[in-house]
């Protein structure tokens, strides 16, 4: 059993090195990466004029089949709450030990979920990171066992969680629309929907360029939300290079997951991502994942096929293809 990286760095003197465990293969170390922003998508007005909606949902469209990642502003989420979160989030992470183990678990689909990437028994280069992970919805089987240490964790966590899905739903409306598809379609897909959210703390690490804090993976899910406290760390790919993603204060960082790849027939990329770390600052991310019910069927929307089109997935079961992608080395949900 291993205690994790803060653990690691709070109460190892001097830290020179990191542990060869994490050590990474050459291959795999962070690059030097290019100079390119992902697209900023203004949401102001999503629901005013028509032709408003119309240049947004454009925007969104060019964004998603591009990049499959873009920043968004003016979405309507408080600062005020944001910060909330983010502090709700490290006072988590600052728990004495033996208080964050209480949420530990073995069981990849358990519903609330601490751990530290050493504590997995994959053989492979470990994270430098620790998280924290729990479902927002569906609420009622989750909620009791959420921390509730800090103590406003659960109100805060409640009301940031409500107000991402709200956003989440929005931008999906536009997604769909962008599609060619009725405006609550892929929100429809979802059936009752799952949100699940990972929060990520990246402490400073002496030897950052030997090692991720994040390994190079996409997301299973439909819409991932994420904001980051003022340290840079995520990287996304785009065409065979690594773009940083800088922080922007008051902004979220979006990106499509596989789900979302399938039900567009590939139109849409569900694109890689991956998080370093550095020698100064303690990261820490919030995404927050927005998907179809466990049960729900993952497939193209046959409104995306005609007769010549093939279909360029199988269609599989969503929990079925959430606990392999959960249970594989890269994956992190
Ligand atoms: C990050 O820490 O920014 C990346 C987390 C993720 O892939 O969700
Ligand atoms: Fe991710």
């Amino acid at each position: 059993f291993s205690k994790g990286v803060k653990y690691l760095v709070d109460t190892a003197s001097n830290l020179h090195s990191i542990p060869s465990e994490y050590i990474l293969p050459l291959s795999l170390c962070p690059l030097p990466v290019c100079n390119a922003s992902i697209p900023v998508v203004d949401l102001k007005d999503l629901h005013g004029s028509i032709d408003r909606r119309a240049s947004i949902i454009q925007a969104l469209s060019s964004a998603c089949s591009e990049w499959g990642f873009f920043r968004i502003i003016n979405h309507g989420i408080k600062i005020s709450l944001m910060d909330d979160m983010l502090r709700s989030v490290d006072g988590f992470f600052s728990l004495p030990l033996e208080e964050k183990m209480k949420y530990a678990s073995d069981d990849v689909m358990h519903p609330v979920r601490y751990g530290t990437s050493l504590n997995t028994s994959a053989k492979h280069a470990l994270h430098w990171r620790d998280y924290l992970r729990h479902f927002g919805h569906p609420l009622q089987n989750s909620f009791h066992l959420w921390p509730d240490s800090p103590p406003n964790y659960r109100e805060v966590a409640k009301e940031y969680l409500e107000e991402v899905w709200k956003l989440a739903s929005k931008i999906l409306g536009a997604i769909s629309e962008g599609l060619g598809l009725d405006r609550d379609y892929i929100e429809k897909s979802f059936g009752e929907g799952s949100q699940i959210v990972a929060s990520n703390y990246y402490p400073p690490c002496p030897e950052p360029h030997r090692t991720l804090g994040l390994a190079a993976h996409s997301d299973h899910g439909g819409l991932t939300i994420l904001m980051q406290n003022d340290v840079d760390g995520l990287q996304v790919r785009y065409k065979d290079n690594w773009v940083q993603v800088g922080h922007v204060p008051g902004s979220f960082v979006v990106n499509l997951g596989d789900y979302l790849e399938i039900l567009s027939n590939g139109r849409y990329k569900s694109v890689e991502h991956r998080g370093v770390v550095n020698e100064e600052r303690t990261r820490i991310s919030i995404a927050v994942g927005h998907g179809p019910e466990l049960t729900a069927i993952v497939a193209p929307a046959s409104q995306l096929l005609d007769e010549k089109s093939e279909l360029k997935y199988t269609p599989i079961l969503y929990k079925d293809y959430m606990r392999s992608q959960q249970s594989s080395v890269s994956s992190v949900y």
